[in-house]
């Protein structure tokens, strides 16, 4: 089996998605399955990289998108990428894979600390696969991605271990093109930390920033209100 992983995070580099990512295909190279990975942002920066991307979709087994949630939604360069295959499998002249012949998962991560924040987004993928042929195997939602601060999820202290144990289980239904267990999103779902806590340390991280940039006095303006 052949997958391919499309990263969706226009970060260069400490992307929560692409850790999340690489933990996946670490599992999913113990299953003994030739893996791929692509950053969606930096491959569309070539002249031909939709062609090169498409071409990349269409040769694989399995696809799995794995993306941040931008205002509820996925970012434009993920849009971008799956209008372009929406618009090739529904050409008559192109010979677009078998419908149902590759599967597809979707994984997507949040700001705010509460997964059903990726619901729509997941939904939106989840059409996506029923109108290009994908067969769907399901999404899984995280919500307070910012934990992981784009670090190898083993290096935090079982912090992740939910989410690890849900890649595990998205692993296998992988090989085994399988739905995904609903034991699977249930963990992914679970707060890697309290909720309060979170919230501190994320407006102990605004400040920061705010005062590494000299606005720290001007944080709480709202100039387009
Ligand atoms: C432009 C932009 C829009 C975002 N919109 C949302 C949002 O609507 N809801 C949310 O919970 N988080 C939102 N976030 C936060 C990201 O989803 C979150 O930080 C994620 O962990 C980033 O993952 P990455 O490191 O893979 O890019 C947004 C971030 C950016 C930069």
């Amino acid at each position: 089996m052949n997958v391919l992983l499309l990263i969706g995070s226009p970060k260069v580099k400490q992307s929560n998605s692409e850790a999340l990512g690489d933990c996946l295909l670490g599992l999913l190279d113990q299953e003994g399955v030739t893996t791929r990975k692509i950053k969606i942002y930096q491959a569309l920066k070539e002249e031909k990289g939709m062609e090169e991307l498409l071409s990349s979709i269409n040769t694989c087994e399995a696809l799995i998108l794995l993306f941040p949630l931008y205002v509820d939604s996925l970012p434009s360069g993920v849009i971008k990428v799956m209008e372009a295959i929406a618009a090739q499998r529904s050409d008559p002249h192109s010979s677009p894979p078998r419908p149902g012949g590759q599967t597809f998962m979707a994984i997507c991560n949040s700001g705010f600390p509460e997964a059903e924040h990726n619901d729509t987004a997941l939904a939106i993928c989840r059409c996506f696969a029923e109108k290009t042929g994908l067969q769907w195997l399901g999404g899984l939602p995280m919500g307070g991605g910012e934990v992981i601060g784009g670090k190898p999820l083993t290096s935090l202290g079982g912090m992740l271990r939910n989410q690890i144990n849900a890649l595990q289980m998205a692993a296998e239904a992988i090989v085994e093109r399988k739905k995904l267990p609903a034991e699977a999103v249930a963990l992914f779902r679970k707060p890697s930390i309290p909720r309060w806590l979170y919230v501190c340390c994320g407006h102990f991280g605004w400040r920061r920033q705010a005062r590494e940039n000299g606005v720290l006095k001007r944080i709480r303006e709202q100039p387009y209100k």
